[in-house]
């Protein structure tokens, strides 16, 4: 049987769920989305994952009208300033991917803040993809790379990434409906097992990522080698 240790999620869906249920506004659909993100955090703690990276927002996410960018730079504060028991109360440490330097200040502070709060925590690490591409992320750790003058390694490669001291995601899943990755986690995920799902992400639930994990478990993972 596979164990799990990291699970990715490209969490696709929210504006087309509020669509759907008749709001007017996409943003009723992050909202929800965030609620999801508190509830199967829990979950995934609770079955003993220890990496849960969500994609939270990307470096192409930018180019979406000023004002749903700025609902969800606000999401995340917020999430972060009310979620800050979730993390005590369950032996979660906080983590993030991404270039941070772009975003304001106050966010900065509170993603910092969270951080210390949670960094002697030893259950699940939850990492939220903020600003994050995994092109960027290359690009960042290759010009690291480049003015310490060194030839890369995968290990060393590994060590300048944001995910350094992260396992390689086990299983992948992107709800909404599309099969891409969105520039998400593209060194990282050279040999997960993908899982593409219809639900939207506010329905997604924790029982269809416990069936995920069921269908994981089964997988003969070869990694280019025989059995
Ligand atoms: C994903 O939902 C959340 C973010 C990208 C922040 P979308 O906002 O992309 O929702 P759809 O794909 O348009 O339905
Ligand atoms: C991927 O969703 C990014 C996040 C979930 C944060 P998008 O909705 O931005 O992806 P595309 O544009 O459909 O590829
Ligand atoms: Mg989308």
């Amino acid at each position: 049987m596979q164990s799990v240790k990291h699970i990715a999620i490209i969490m696709d869906g929210n504006g087309r769920w509020a669509k759907k249920q008749g709001f007017l506004k996409r943003i009723k659909g992050h909202e929800v989305g965030a609620t999801r993100v508190r509830e199967l955090t829990i979950h995934a703690s609770n079955i003993g994952i220890k990496y849960l990276t969500l994609y939270a927002f990307s470096t192409e996410n930018w180019k979406r009208p000023k004002a749903e960018v700025t609902f969800l730079m606000s999401l995340l504060e917020e999430y972060l300033k009310k979620e800050l028991p979730l993390f005590l109360d369950n032996n979660i440490r906080f983590e993030t991917i991404g270039d941070l330097s772009k975003l304001s200040s106050s966010l900065q502070n509170q993603v910092a803040l969270t951080k210390e709060k949670t960094a002697h925590f030893t259950g699940l690490t939850q990492v939220l993809a903020i600003n994050y591409g995994a092109k960027d992320e290359m690009i960042r750790a290759m010009n690291k790379a480049i003015k310490v003058g060194k030839e890369l390694s995968e290990e060393s490669f590994d060590a300048l990434l944001d995910t350094k001291n992260m396992p390689p995601v086990d299983i992948m899943i992107r709800t909404g409906g599309d099969k891409r990755l969105s520039n998400y986690l593209l060194w990282q995920s050279a040999y997960s097992e993908l899982f593409f799902t219809d639900t939207l992400w506010p329905d997604f639930s924790n029982e269809e990522l416990d069936s995920m994990i069921e269908k994981f478990r089964k997988i003969e993972r070869r990694f280019g080698g025989l059995t």
